[in-house]
């Protein structure tokens, strides 16, 4: 027949079963998050070093969801029974969708691609959850692009209801619909967004951090400006925010919006400056702020 294949029965399916490729900070949040949602998920990591990592990872997780939740020992073996971390791709051919969370890297994230796809189900999805690349960028390896899209959740994944969905000039509606189907069925708040730096809500979030950051390199006093913000009524204030993405992180993200706002050039600036100071934020203890244990102790 003539169908397209975004109009093949198989493409409606419910999306069942997930791998996440990289269980890092967000990917071992985005694979806890999905399998609380009784789908089961795989997260393939690179060795069994940081296999271990990823499981340590989802152990945290699992102990603050079972607080959250007051869930029994059956509830916490279910979700479980749900999750594994493995470091082979054998997960991947019986996947409806592969999210993508490695390192904030082209080269990296394209390789991960291409290796991906032969194994790749026909009608599966696959995603990346970057968040200053370009989907485009990383969907050209692919034979399929109609099948590619970008999910972008944020940090931390437990507590942040909205994801975007970022559809380039190639993902197919039938991806999409798919994408949208799958987010509202594990309880998140979809936006479609379209391919361009920054998306929506770093677009709009970053020339506010970009104004913090700079009053913090004129000398004005970090928590004041962050106390401020917190009683004008943002949940928590621009620098500390920064401190939990990561210096490293938020700095690609000033990096790729330079190209769309001049602004963004200098906020890059100061964060590289802090990167070669080995401040990164929350991560590793020093950022805007010191913290001990992930507890924040005082400006830096
Ligand atoms: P991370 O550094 O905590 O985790 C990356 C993980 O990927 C590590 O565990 C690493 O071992 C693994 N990895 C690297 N190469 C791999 C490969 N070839 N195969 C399998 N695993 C591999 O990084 P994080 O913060 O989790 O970020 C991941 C992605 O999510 C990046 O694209 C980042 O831009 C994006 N993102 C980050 C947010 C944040 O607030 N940190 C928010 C939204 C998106």
């Amino acid at each position: 027949s003539m169908e397209s294949p975004e109009t093949t029965s198989s493409s409606k399916q419910p999306i069942e079963r997930v791998v996440v490729i990289g269980g890092g900070a967000m990917g071992a949040g985005i694979a806890h998050w999905i399998a609380s949602h009784d789908m089961d998920v795989t997260i393939q990591e690179l060795d069994s070093k940081t296999a271990t990592a990823a499981t340590e990872r989802l152990d945290q997780l699992t102990t603050s969801w079972r607080k959250h939740h007051s869930a029994t020992n059956d509830d916490e073996q279910r979700l479980r029974s749900h999750l594994s971390v493995t470091t082979h791709t054998d997960a991947i051919p019986s996947a409806d969708l592969v999210i993508e969370a490695v390192v904030e890297r082209l080269d990296v994230k394209r390789q991960v691609f291409q290796q991906t796809e032969p194994l790749l189900a026909d009608d599966a999805i696959m995603v990346t959850n970057t968040s200053s690349l370009l989907v485009h960028q990383i969907a050209e390896v692919m034979p399929r692009p109609e099948q590619v899209a970008g999910l972008h959740f944020f940090n931390p994944v437990a507590r942040m209801e909205l994801v975007e969905v970022v559809q380039t000039t190639e993902t197919s509606m039938a991806t999409t619909e798919r994408l949208l189907r799958f987010l509202k069925a594990i309880g998140k708040t979809p936006i479609v967004t379209a391919d361009a730096p920054g998306f929506v809500v770093n677009r709009v979030l970053f020339p506010y951090l970009g104004e913090a950051i700079q009053m913090a390199a004129e000398g004005f006093d970090v928590s004041q400006i962050d106390q401020e913000m917190e009683k004008f009524g943002m949940p928590m204030g621009p620098l500390e925010l920064l401190d939990h993405v990561g210096i490293d992180i938020a700095s690609h993200v000033a990096t790729s919006l330079a190209t769309i706002l001049p602004h963004s050039e200098c906020s890059a600036q100061d964060l590289q400056r802090m990167i070669d100071k080995q401040r990164l934020g929350k991560k590793n203890g020093n950022g805007f702020y010191r913290y001990r244990n992930g507890t924040k102790r005082g400006p830096f």
